[in-house]
């Protein structure tokens, strides 16, 4: 599964470009929550989400929240329709991860866990059971338009044993620097969605980008 990031969208003509991946089959858009805090960048707030949902009833919105404030901003993007969030290890205590995990599902919301280049993927042990996916930063976040770091494909492998261990089910999506080349380091070592920003809506067609990259993971 592809889930467009529209980080760097031309954003004063979004729901043009959403409508050109919506009609080459997409499904799900990957939306990045900057806080300016956690991220040394500002992105989109709840409203976004709930503009979005209004006018793509039946496409999935994924959070990526960057933010180390999560009793701001959960609930806010759980009221706004949000059907998936995904939350930094790094950002908060075990504790408080526990504790959003569980808020999120009981409120009807899938999840995701998200863990940044340098964090081991053995820290999934513990929260497991409470996940939908789990989302390996192929970047530093912060920024679109960044170079696949060298070395991920090994991390992808690595939680991918893991979890089969754990839950077979659940998913690993990549989120960084994809495009046709990396799309197929990550899908080899085990990535089943992959987040491509830059590489969709950077330059050119957005719907033959998306044909070219779901192509390849198919
Ligand atoms: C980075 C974001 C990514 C980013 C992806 O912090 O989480 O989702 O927008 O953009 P590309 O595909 O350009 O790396
Ligand atoms: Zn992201």
């Amino acid at each position: 599964m592809i889930a467009p990031s529209i980080l760097n969208a031309d954003n004063l003509n979004l729901k043009n470009g959403i409508k050109k991946a919506v009609e080459a089959g997409i499904g799900r858009f990957h939306i990045d929550i900057m806080d300016g805090h956690f991220v040394p960048n500002l992105s989109f707030g709840p409203e976004l989400v709930s503009d979005f949902k209004r006018e793509f009833p039946m496409t999935d919105a994924e959070i990526h929240l960057m933010s180390d404030a999560p009793k701001v901003l959960v609930p806010e993007f759980v009221k706004a329709g949000a059907d998936l969030i995904e939350i930094h290890y790094e950002a908060m205590s075990e504790e408080e991860v526990n504790y959003w995990l569980d808020y999120l599902k009981s409120n009807g919301v899938k999840t995701g866990l998200v863990l940044n280049p340098d964090t081991p993927v053995e820290v999934l042990k513990r929260f497991y059971s409470k996940l939908d996916q789990v989302l390996l930063m192929t970047v530093y976040p912060g920024f679109g338009g960044q170079k696949f770091l060298e070395g991920s494909d090994e991390k992808i492998s690595r939680a991918r044993e893991l979890l089969d261990q754990l839950n077979p089910k659940i998913k690993i999506e990549v989120d960084g620097g994809i495009n046709a080349e990396t799309a197929l380091i990550a899908k080899n070592a085990g990535a089943e969605i992959f987040v491509a920003g830059s590489y969709i809506f950077g330059s050119g067609d957005i719907g033959a980008q998306v044909n070219k990259l779901s192509e390849i993971v198919k």
